[in-house]
């Protein structure tokens, strides 16, 4: 797929993580995983804020954050400039996310049980092309100063 993807996780979605590294490494793409390495309990915000600032210094394609649901670090990620993360669950979902948001980081959960596998939501993601037109103007919208 030959994309340039930062990673990032508290512990709740540090299975999940590894596995989607290995799987985005196999099918050629470069990954930067910022942490978490083990288990041992950390705060999202702080793993949020690090992999945007990775992101945002490191011309990156896109990035991907972790946490037990995807929800805080979620939310922490859109608190940065720049950062559009998108929570997706589905094909669907994960469509829209480039589509019509132009997402630039995808959030999973380590403890969600996905009908579709990560891995087929975030290909469908790569896949996908951001329709820009009457999209443009709301996604500048949230673009903040
Ligand atoms: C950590 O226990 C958990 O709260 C965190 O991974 C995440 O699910 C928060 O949204």
């Amino acid at each position: 797929m030959n994309k340039k993807i930062v990673l990032g996780t508290d512990h709740g979605g540090f299975e999940l993580k590894e596995r989607i590294k290995k799987y985005l490494e196999e099918t050629g793409n470069m990954v930067t995983d910022i942490g978490v390495l083990n288990k041992d309990s950390v705060d999202y915000p702080d793993i949020a804020f690090k992999a945007c600032a990775e992101y945002n210094a490191g011309n990156y394609d896109f990035g991907i954050l972790f946490c037990g649901t995807g929800i805080g670090i979620s939310i922490a990620a859109n608190k940065v400039k720049g950062i559009r993360c998108a929570n997706v669950h589905d094909l669907f979902t994960a469509e829209m996310a480039k589509a019509h948001n132009n997402a630039n980081f995808l959030a999973f959960g380590g403890r969600i049980e996905y009908q579709t596998p990560v891995e087929k939501l975030i290909e469908k993601f790569i896949q996908t092309t951001y329709e820009a037109g009457r999209h443009e103007r709301r996604v500048s919208k949230i673009t903040c100063a």
